[in-house]
């Protein structure tokens, strides 16, 4: 097997576009040489080697007309069988199963008539294994990942991260979960095998003939793409058959843009026994969860107090996405100026959506029905594991936050004024690897902002704690509609930033140098530029 490297992105190694000179920071210089390596190392020596392949196909997921979807097909070459499986009826890939410590080699076979790229979102990975756009690899080729499972028990995920497509190939298929156990996690004993299950909510609109309808206009760029129907598990009418007992429901929001406000139809309080970054210190009890685009949640869900034949469905409830959303007159109304005013007459006046279901609208997202009796002996536990606090006082920077600045303005989307482009890095977007860095988005907490949407921020990379959050008066009125289903606790590698807030984080950059990128999870933000390199160095 040969495994060729794109030469036309190679000569991206010429720094077009570079604002700063190779000499300067030789960090760059490594970063970028290390993207031609693109084959199997004779020195590493994997635990796992699995084949991936993205392919475009016709899938029957409706009655009638097959949908073309662009799928990611696995095959285990070495290791245990479970590491991969394929789910064939959906358009999303396979769940790929690894246990900390292992060492992965995967090769990504592109087989699509498009320049695509991987990314495992949430792992902690050398720069060049963490599927930067610069690594995007053409129809015929293959990229060659290697890395060790470093990262603790938890639900992560993959997803296709092309330079200014990515929202396009996700919506199209080029997604899935990877879930990491450890040794710690299958001590406690949760809710395990056919109790353990991944839930993954995504929206898509398909027209008459079953085809998938991604349009990209203005609307749908300036607020993200809004779909018609909710997916889960990529299945149109998706039930749930659960048994009198516990679960331990993993929940990934795999949409482009739609955030969900998650509560049961009866009232029944939400039990958290994870985040993005795997489980909490101890379960926390909430009436409703925001689960933002790329966020995940693990629930403890106790079924065995409830007779057989009961219905239950899980609800995203209303609430106010700020400027755009089904209630976003209530943000005009909580006292904006006139200019904000003027922004909203731009997007088209009466249009609020691009969907038949607008953001922060009231809708069901999954049902469940309890269809035998079971008994299940799991307890859930007090305390799941320890998690240490990281201390401001021991970040590089205790007094000088960097800050991230999220903005949009008329076709922009914008970190600290500024759009993507490949190889820009500038002096403060460069960070000493093995430090701990004090860093805070700020969603227009001050003075006027252009729009104000919230962003769903992500870093690549180690994950993060959240160490304050803090809204300005004039936006209150809608964060209260949000704010009792804010989770901060845990590890976490996506925030969402409502409008008018300031979220304070505390992040690890260990290990590796080389590129990371951070950017908004809002899909369409990402591609509108809303999306940065930092330099680890
Ligand atoms: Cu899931 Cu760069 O993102
Ligand atoms: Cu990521
Ligand atoms: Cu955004």
């Amino acid at each position: 097997m040969k495994y060729k490297t794109n030469a036309q992105r190679r000569n991206l190694l010429k720094f077009a576009g570079f604002t700063l000179t190779a000499t300067a920071f030789p960090g760059i210089l490594q970063a970028m040489d290390s993207r031609i390596k693109s084959t199997a190392s004779a020195n590493f020596h994997p635990d796992v080697e699995i084949e991936l392949k993205m392919e475009s196909i016709m899938m029957p997921i409706f009655d009638g007309p097959r949908t073309r979807i662009w799928k990611v097909y696995g095959e285990v070459l070495k290791g245990p069988k479970q590491s991969v499986v394929n789910l064939n009826d959906t358009h999303l890939g396979p769940i790929l199963r690894f246990q900390k410590g292992q060492k992965i080699r995967i090769f990504l076979k592109n087989d699509l008539h498009a320049e695509s790229i991987l990314h495992w979102h949430g792992l902690h990975v050398p720069s060049k294994m963490d599927g930067n756009p610069m690594y995007a690899i053409n129809h015929g080729e293959t990229y060659v990942y290697e890395f060790e499972i470093l990262n603790r028990a938890g639900t992560y995920w993959y997803h296709a991260h092309t330079h200014s497509v990515t929202a396009k190939q996700v919506y199209s298929g080029l997604a899935g979960l990877l879930i990491v156990h450890d040794q710690e996690e299958q001590s406690l004993g949760l809710p395990s095998g056919q109790y353990d299950l991944p839930i993954v909510i995504q929206d898509r609109t398909f027209n008459r003939q079953n085809q998938l309808v991604y349009a990209n206009n203005m609307m749908q760029r300036m607020q993200g793409f809004l779909g018609d129907q909710i997916m889960i598990n990529g299945q149109p009418d998706f039930a749930l058959k659960v048994a009198t007992r516990p679960y331990r429901l993993r929940f990934l929001n795999g949409s482009n843009s739609r955030i969900y406000k998650l509560a049961w139809d009866d009232g029944t309080p939400l039990t958290v026994i994870g985040v993005d970054g795997g489980l909490l210190e101890k379960p926390e009890t909430y009436p409703y969860v925001m689960l933002a685009p790329a966020e995940r949640i693990e629930l403890w869900v106790d079924f065995s107090n409830k007779p057989v034949g009961t219905e239950l469905s899980l609800k995203s409830l209303e609430f106010s996405a700020g400027g755009m959303g089904m209630m976003g007159g209530m943000g005009m109304m909580g006292g904006m100026g006139g200019r904000r005013r003027m922004g909203m007459g731009m997007m088209g006046g009466g249009m609020m959506s691009n969907s038949t279901i607008p953001n922060g609208s009231d809708f069901s997202v999954l049902k469940v029905r309890i269809d035998r009796k079971e008994q299940g002996k799991e307890i859930l536990p007090k305390q799941l594991t320890k998690i240490t606090s990281l201390q401001v006082s021991n970040a590089a920077n205790p007094g000088h936050p960097r800050t991230i600045r999220l903005s949009m303005r008329h076709m922009s989307a914008l970190l600290n004024g500024r759009s993507y482009k490949m190889n820009d890095i500038r002096p403060d977007e460069i960070i000493p690897v093995n430090s701990l860095q004090l860093m805070e988005f700020d969603n227009g907490f001050q003075g006027m902002n252009g729009m104000a949407m919230p962003h769903p921020m992500h870093l690549h990379g180690e994950q993060f704690q959240i160490i304050n959050r803090q809204v300005n008066s004039r936006h209150q009125a809608t964060y209260a509609t949000v704010s009792k289903g804010i989770i901060s606790s845990g590890w976490k590698d996506t925030v969402l930033v409502m409008p008018g807030e300031k979220v304070t984080i505390l992040k690890p950059f260990n290990d590796f140098k080389g590129l990371f990128m951070y950017h908004c999870h809002n899909l369409e933000h990402e591609d509108m530029g809303m999306m940065r390199d930092l330099l680890i160095q």
